[in-house]
């Protein structure tokens, strides 16, 4: 994708190397916005439907922040009971008409492969904000952006890193698009860390491997974290077919202080998606890490606001013009040097 102008962001995979650079350049050009250092206008006027119909704190409010910072209004609609999908309505005529209300779209469902149903029927541009087990395109540019910008801290690069991807990696959908958006690097190892019976789909192992990367496929942690980037995943406990399923692996593939200092290197970092499930024995990211300089999960839900500014400033065609519509922000801001 060259020209990003009134184009649907659905999946990792009509992206390249070019285009994720471009995307990179217009996200570090939205620091200063989100910083609140400035403000820009650039979107006043413009409105975003954020439809999320599955459960989300950090995707749903980032993807409205990131375009109330460009100066745009958000209307939004949580949960598929409050909407008409639960009278029946298909998602092509909720796009027909959702189109005739906003100038761009944010969606969340259940469902794979229902972000672009609905896109089908949308004249403004969709983003998906995640599809069931399937994609979940911006968090994987935010979790790209912030695996360049924490490698450059230790003069490494994503080319010839060493990534290990630890946990549920069977539904989780962000180390599905992470990896497929990996191919476009060079050299890349992955240690796919996972339980027996939650490993990387064939599919995607099939892509990383005719990427020309090396896989282990290993189902213990012990060994395996000496990584650059080691990424931690929450079990998708929604998407298993029942809860007792679900709760064999409850807790398996924890990461705490002691098993970094005993199995990462000394500067792995760490990432998850967000949100840890911190309750009992679940936590995949134990608490105990949070002073850890290392610990990027935080790092990664700045980025994403700055990845999905950048989203929407490309597909509405605004990039070069955030700068023109600047004001001054006259309220104290904590963020300001941050
Ligand atoms: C993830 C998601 O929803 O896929 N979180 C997120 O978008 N930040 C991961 C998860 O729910 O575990």
């Amino acid at each position: 994708m060259s020209n990003f102008v009134s184009k649907h962001i659905l999946c990792v995979n009509e992206l390249n190397r070019d285009s994720i650079e471009t995307i990179f350049h217009v996200a570090k050009k939205m620091e200063p916005y989100a910083k609140k250092q400035k403000r820009t206008k650039v979107l006043e006027g413009a409105v975003l439907a954020n439809l999320f119909f599955e459960p989300s704190t950090r995707t749903r409010v980032s993807f409205g922040t990131a375009f109330n910072l460009l100066g745009g209004l958000v209307r939004e609609t949580t949960g598929m009971q409050s909407s008409a999908l639960a009278k029946g309505e298909s998602l092509y005529d909720t796009a027909r008409v959702i189109s005739a209300y906003a100038d761009a779209v944010a969606m969340r469902h259940p469902d794979a492969g229902s972000v672009a149903d609905f896109a089908t029927g949308s004249t403004v541009p969709v983003i998906n904000g995640g599809d069931g087990p399937n994609e979940h395109p911006t968090q994987a540019l935010l979790d790209l952006l912030t695996i360049e910008k924490e490698l450059t801290r230790f003069d490494r690069n994503i080319d010839g890193m060493h990534i290990a991807l630890v946990g549920d990696l069977k539904y989780g959908r962000t180390v599905h698009s992470l990896s497929k958006l990996l191919c476009h690097y060079k050299d890349v190892k992955f240690s796919m860390v996972a339980p027996d019976g939650l490993q990387m789909p064939d599919s995607i192992l099939d892509t990383v491997t005719n990427a020309g990367h090396q896989i282990e496929l290993v189902n213990t942690m012990e060994g395996n974290l000496a990584a650059d980037i080691v990424y931690q995943t929450r079990i998708q406990e929604e998407r298993f077919p029942s809860q007792e399923e679900a709760n064999k692996y409850r807790g398996g593939f924890r990461i705490s202080q002691a098993i970094y200092d005993a199995h990462c290197k000394p500067n792995s970092v760490l990432m998850h998606p967000l949100p840890r499930d911190s309750r009992g024995d679940a936590n995949e990211l134990d608490n105990d890490l949070n002073n850890n300089d290392n610990l990027a999960i935080f790092r990664q839900v700045q980025n994403g606001v700055l990845i999905r500014m950048a989203l929407f400033a490309l597909t509405l065609g605004v990039d070069e013009l955030v700068e023109k519509y600047e004001t001054d922000v006259p309220w104290y801001s904590s963020k300001k040097n941050s």
